[in-house]
């Protein structure tokens, strides 16, 4: 992948005091949260990466979002917004992770329609609200650890996407599930050039679609996704590297074959299929057995299916982990 090898991050990229943007945080009054954005703000004023073209509608709250079952969340205190939404990956739009946020608001995400087929019963073509509403939102807190070596915890809004595949009803012959990111060289510019083979694509085994872990995201912090962070629909599989979680989807495909993975085509000796977190297989090009956690000064180490083995490891019982990564 093309990134910023950790010691390549210059600690003026670190926020100097970090201030959480938790629930608890903001529970405590409209003043403190005045001046914590405030703070926020004017550091990423003067960083010059907040820097959102004034017509762009920014992210606005979600209707009902129901608290998930504690053994699916984690207590752990959530990443800034700020980081979460200035920080990204998303190489349609950029490669330099601070101008993705600028670059993709003018992305439309309106009207978006979603195309679910394949090896099913039921196949539909889904407008994105029609889509949302189907579902009850939940609230799930998952840590997202990217193979580059950095991670966050990002409280996201979504629903199961088991409970999309129920309703269009996979047949017995299914096995696999691939997942691919709007195609449209208007709107993403790197998608006129090379870069990659696009659009971006993902797959899951249909066992791990089914989990009740893999989420489909439509917010984060209790409002929609911000363009950056993959609006309107994005995957969030939070046992397995970042590059899994694909964004802006506009088409899932039931099949009996595993799918092509854009990762895994650019280059195939970094990047497997499975990309379950792993911290004894390394990179070949760097260990995987710490990570810097955004907002953090020393690095940490990565845990094993990024710390949800209880919830994941027998999905992988008698696979060799070296050998499928
Ligand atoms: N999806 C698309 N379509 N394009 C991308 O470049 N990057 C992936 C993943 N999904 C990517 C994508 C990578 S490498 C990571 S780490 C996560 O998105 C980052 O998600 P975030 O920016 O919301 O933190």
């Amino acid at each position: 992948m093309l990134i910023k090898r950790p010691a390549d991050i210059k600690s003026s990229e670190i926020t100097p005091e970090r201030v959480y943007f938790n629930r608890r945080a903001f529970m405590q009054g409209a003043a403190a949260a005045g001046s914590l954005a405030a703070t926020t703000g004017l550091y990423y004023l003067f960083a010059g990466i907040n820097r959102r073209p004034p017509s762009a509608p920014g992210p606005r709250p979600l209707a009902t979002v129901i608290p998930s079952d504690p053994a699916l969340t984690t207590e752990e205190p959530p990443t800034d917004y700020d980081d979460i939404t200035h920080y990204n990956n998303f190489y349609e739009f950029s490669t330099a992770k601070h101008d993705v946020a600028y670059e993709s608001q003018a992305l439309v995400t309106r009207p978006w329609t979603v195309v679910v087929g394949g090896l099913v019963n039921r196949p539909r073509t889904f407008d994105v609200d029609d889509l949302i509403r189907l579902f009850p939102l939940e609230e799930r807190v998952y840590r997202l650890r990217c193979v580059e070596g950095w991670s966050m915890v990002i409280p996201w809004v979504g629903f199961p996407l088991s409970g999309l595949l129920k309703l269009v009803e996979p047949l017995g012959a299914a096995q696999f599930v691939a997942f691919e990111t709007l195609h449209d060289p208007k709107q993403f510019p790197l998608q006129r050039s090379r870069l990659l083979d696009w659009p971006y694509r993902e797959g899951l085994r249909l066992d791990e679609a089914l989990h009740p872990l893999t989420l489909l995201a439509v917010g984060l912090y209790g409002k929609t996704l911000p363009n950056q962070n993959g609006a309107p629909l994005r995957l969030v599989v939070p046992w397995k590297y970042g590059f899994k979680s694909i964004k802006s989807i506009v088409r899932i495909t039931v099949t009996d074959r595993m799918p092509r993975t854009t990762w895994r085509e650019a280059a195939p000796h970094e990047y497997g299929f499975y990309a379950n977190v792993n911290p004894q297989v390394s990179h070949p090009r760097w260990s995987q057995a710490t990570e810097r956690r955004i907002g953090e000064f020393t690095r940490r180490p990565t845990l094993l299916f990024n710390g949800y083995a209880d919830q994941v490891a027998s999905l992988y019982a008698g696979l060799d982990l070296r050998k499928f990564y």
